[in-house]
């Protein structure tokens, strides 16, 4: 099987992942509550993937990035735990993913006033449309990093510029980028960042992080134990545990961390290096294939390797099917959980079908979805 679904899970995982989260399931213990030496160890492996987290995203201190079950769980931290009030402003964009538009929705009908800056036809978010949103009122800034449904980049260095000059907290979602574009959250102007563990940064699903900047307080999502400070009812103010209650997931902890490892290897931008040939190749070919409607931008460079794309007269479904029956290529079709994005590029509510790139990934790979689109638009 030829597997481009990597924006919704990557695969295969390197396999030292794969180990790593088999050798700490046998491990078998509770990192954090108890002080013999199997959870001593359990509790390094979550240290560990806490400081290798810390190091890829270019946070200072490790404390600072949160372990949750995915990327959902960790926007629902940062948008609810903010402590957002009646009144209080959020700018957001077209190109969301239900993970911050049903969020966002609930807080808007708690009082909190959203606007969205719509994204033009490619997904692409201008910098200074969200400038012109900020008002007085205006708390935070919350935006996808790469579409989820085109790849389009958002010009992070223009919009963290434009948030730490208006005072506005940024929250960026790197569910897309996170282990596939650099990003330097100090440098950037990251307030929080969210991403999860299984896509780019290679982990077992289950596992996703949120970065905090200490200049951010957020209040927690849930409450329960942490390990320690156990007679108070309070959670404790110390991160990370304040973010963290209940046991951790120390299997899917530990294969991120060793997710994590094979990336800082290998380099984010040397993968970013590979993704981009893989992509410019699939955006060349793409055009000798006639009735072939691709939505991303143009230029590779402002876009992951996110591609969706519709084949003029056919459904998107029965393609998504042949690919998968008559060719072994796994795709996803259908609105990506991202009405809003198929609303901006025209193409709700069919969808498209997406097809998505990883670091396993070959130019094969995308020939051979490139010779099965021509063998599928040559039988209308
Ligand atoms: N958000 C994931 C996707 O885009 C699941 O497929």
């Amino acid at each position: 099987m030829i597997y481009l679904d990597n924006a919704a899970s990557s695969h295969p995982k390197p396999e030292a992942v794969y180990r790593a989260a088999d050798e700490a399931l046998r491990l078998g213990a509770n990192p954090g509550r108890s002080g013999h030496g199997s959870a001593l160890s359990a509790a390094r492996i979550i240290h560990e993937t806490r400081e290798l987290a810390a190091k890829l995203l270019g946070a200072g201190d490790s404390s600072r990035i949160i372990f949750t079950s995915n990327a959902t769980h960790a926007i629902n931290i940062a948008l609810k735990g903010f402590s957002l009030k009646p009144g209080d402003h959020v700018v957001t964009s077209s190109m969301e993913h239900n993970s911050i538009l049903r969020p966002l929705h609930a807080l808007r009908q708690s009082g909190v006033e959203v606007s969205t800056v719509t994204a033009d036809k490619t997904g692409i978010i201008e910098p200074e449309a969200v400038e012109r949103a900020i008002k007085p009122q205006t708390r935070l800034v919350a935006l996808t990093h790469g579409s989820n449904v085109t790849g389009a980049l958002l010009d992070l260095k223009r919009v963290g510029e434009i948030c730490k000059t208006r005072g506005v907290a940024l929250l960026l979602d790197a569910s897309q980028t996170a282990g596939v574009v650099p990003v330097d959250v100090v440098r950037d102007g990251v307030s929080m960042l969210t991403a999860p563990g299984h896509k780019g940064l290679l982990g077992p699903q289950g596992t996703g992080i949120l970065y905090v900047s200490p200049s951010i307080d957020l209040a927690p999502l849930m409450e329960g134990g942490t390990g320690f400070a156990s007679e108070s009812r309070q959670m404790p103010e110390v991160f990370p545990e304040r973010l963290e209650a209940g046991t951790m997931n120390t299997p899917g902890i530990a294969g991120l961390g060793a997710g994590i490892s094979w990336l800082l290897e290998k380099g984010v931008e040397n993968i970013r290096k590979g993704e981009l040939e893989i992509l410019s190749h699939l955006l060349a070919r793409f055009k000798e294939i006639k009735g072939l409607w691709e939505y991303g931008p143009k230029d590779p460079e402002k876009r992951v390797a996110v591609v969706s794309f519709n084949l003029e007269g056919v459904d998107g479904a029965h393609l998504g099917y042949a690919l998968d029956e008559v060719f072994s290529i796994a795709v996803r079709v259908g609105l990506h959980c991202a009405p809003d994005a198929h609303k901006t590029i025209g193409t709700f509510p069919g969808g498209a079908v997406r097809a998505s790139f990883g670091p396993f990934n070959t130019i094969a790979d995308a020939d051979a979805l490139c010779d099965a689109l021509i063998k599928l638009s040559n039988l209308k």
